[in-house]
């Protein structure tokens, strides 16, 4: 699948498509068709995160979106750098989602995506003259699909922070040959 997908930046036009994008199933209705509590808040917040984050964004911030042929959005991945003092030359991925139309396929077009941004994080990283950066990951503990796509692509893990475990991987930045 991930061989007929395209890998881009999100773009303005991209919002309407992006304010609909689901990752994750509906919240289950109660009596009266009352919602319940999303057996998975962990991807609603995932899945709120993109369909209320406009892309561009803020200007340093990396928004990828993966299509099919046809032009639908089936993955988002979006990556910052941190502000904090302690955390320079770091970039934080605020959110990776792939459709659920295209989960539960044995993580090709996560992986695919993950590797997306990770290449982009290390061509801006060149593009600013570092040697090496650090992304990290912050993984709701019970999100065992995105632990697993953060130890397939060589994430560590570097303990909790908050609610949330903190998975991180170093990339080293190769120069370019003259
Ligand atoms: C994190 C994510 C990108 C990883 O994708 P992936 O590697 O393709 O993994 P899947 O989503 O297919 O999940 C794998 C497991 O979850 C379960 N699963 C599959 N489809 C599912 C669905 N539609 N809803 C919930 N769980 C599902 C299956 O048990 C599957 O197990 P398997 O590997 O034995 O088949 C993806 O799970 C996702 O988009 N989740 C929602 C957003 C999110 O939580 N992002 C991370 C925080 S920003």
């Amino acid at each position: 699948m991930s061989g007929e997908l395209t890998w881009r930046d999100a773009e303005k036009s991209d919002r309407p498509a992006l304010e609909q994008f689901t990752c994750t199933g509906p919240a289950p209705k109660g009596p009266n068709h009352r919602p319940l509590p999303h057996p998975r808040p962990w991807e609603q917040e995932a899945q709120t995160g993109i369909r209320t984050r406009k892309p561009p964004g803020a200007t340093r911030d990396i928004y990828r979106v993966g299509t099919t042929a046809d032009g639908t959005i089936v993955a988002v991945a979006v990556a910052g750098t941190l502000d904090e003092p302690s955390y320079t030359n770091t970039y934080k991925l605020m959110v990776l989602a792939v459709a659920t139309s295209v989960r539960g396929a044995g993580g090709e077009v996560a992986d695919a995506c993950m590797r997306d941004v990770l290449g982009q994080i290390g061509h801006r990283a060149r593009a600013d003259g570092l040697a090496a950066v650090l992304v990290l990951s912050q993984v709701d503990p019970h999100n065992e699909p995105s632990r697993s796509m953060c130890q397939r692509h060589e994430f560590t893990s570097a303990g909790v922070r908050g609610d949330y475990e903190v998975w991180i991987r170093h990339i080293a930045i190769e120069p370019l040959r003259a």
